[in-house]
């Protein structure tokens, strides 16, 4: 896996692209594991180098990790791997986020429908519409949830609070729920974006802090544990949240601490709202109870703090937000609002009838 400093003078480098150079075609990932000190690009040649990037979180965030999943049946194609054996190991990668066995299956499909010799070209198209998707999802996500901010917190102004990073780090577009954050802030409604700090990785800290300076939004950065205070302070308008899987009866998985956040917003009557395209929603799996949840090695929470030697760490990167909790689902195809399977289920059957 090379590694070198990414092209910026136009600005940041997107969080993934294909490239053909004449010594064969890669993958490169800005690396997100080093922002915001450094903007550096991985450049990924074969899949085992692409799944070490995503188990480290290089790449990351569900849609990114759809994009990545099916570029790197395109990129096993194109280098003459073993597609299958690529597609099983990408698939696993990381278990929570169902894009990224999506985004394979999709590619995979792709290069089993080609005729001869056409698979590896037949997969990369494939790649390229998923990516397509995936941008023009962000810009209706977008259009909707401003709509639904409008319902929500009358008066415009919007407080609004967030957790992990869900923009244009983690999408082929401007993102999910930093996506429409966005468009408030364009709008001049965002009066102040919360920024939990989404310990231990600090997905907070890190990229959404990073992505909202440089989209000039008032932003506040916040330790996950004061979020309580600010509830109480009633300086949040809305919580808006991304979704590495949402289930058929609407609980949805997203990053840890995202649970008492909803649970917060209750009780303090504040909407909380999921944004996610329709990719994040799994029919098959049926209960928040079903979806496997990542555990992570304990050493991310003890690396962060000093504690004695031989400390145990419980870390698991994502929890689980019933369906009771969340206020409304932001999809590409309209806003699911109340979250039930039925509504769920009648918002993604409109990608059928396309
Ligand atoms: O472990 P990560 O950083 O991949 O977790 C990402 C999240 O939890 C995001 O909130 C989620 O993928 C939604 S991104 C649009």
């Amino acid at each position: 896996m090379g590694d070198h400093l990414a092209k910026s003078g136009h600005g940041t480098a997107p969080a993934l692209r294909w490239e053909d150079p004449p010594d064969g075609p890669v993958l490169v990932l800005l690396d997100q594991t080093r922002l915001p000190q450094e903007e550096v690009e991985l450049v990924c040649t074969d899949v085992p180098a692409l799944v070490q990037a995503i188990r480290t979180l290089a790449v990351r965030g569900a849609p990114l990790l759809g994009l990545a999943g099916a570029y790197g049946i395109a990129l096993a194609a194109a280098r003459g791997y073993d597609v299958d054996d690529a597609a099983a190991v990408l698939a696993h990668a990381r278990p929570t986020a169902v894009n990224l066995g999506y985004g394979v299956r999709r590619a995979l499909a792709a290069f089993r429908a080609a005729g001869p010799g056409q698979g590896a070209a037949a997969a990369l198209a494939e790649a390229r519409r998923l990516h397509a998707e995936d941008a023009a999802a962000s810009t209706a996500m977008a259009e909707h949830g401003a709509r639904l901010l409008a319902e929500l917190a009358p008066g415009g102004g919007y407080r609004i609070l967030t957790h992990c990073n869900t923009g244009a780090l983690v999408s082929g577009g401007e993102g999910t729920a930093l996506g429409v954050v966005l468009a408030a802030h364009r709008a001049g409604e965002l009066r102040r974006l919360w920024v939990d700090e989404t310990r231990p990785l600090l997905q907070g800290a890190r990229l959404t802090a990073w992505e909202a300076a440089r989209a000039g939004m008032p932003y506040t950065l916040l330790a996950d544990n004061a979020a309580g205070s600010l509830f109480t302070a009633g300086e949040v308008d809305a919580v808006l949240i991304g979704a590495d899987r949402i289930a058929a009866d609407g609980s949805t998985a997203n990053k840890v601490g995202s649970y008492p956040l909803a649970v917060l917003a209750r009780y303090h009557q504040v909407p909380f709202v999921v944004v996610a395209p329709t990719t994040t929603v799994d029919q098959a799996t049926p209960t928040g109870a079903a979806i496997e949840v990542e555990q992570r090695p304990g050493s991310e929470v003890t690396d962060l703090a000093p504690s004695p030697l031989g400390t145990q760490a419980y870390n698991p990167a994502f929890d689980v937000t019933p369906p009771e909790l969340i206020t409304a689902i932001v999809t590409e195809n309209g806003v699911v609002s109340p979250v039930t399977a039925e509504s769920l289920a009648a918002v993604c059957a409109q990608n059928d009838v396309r």
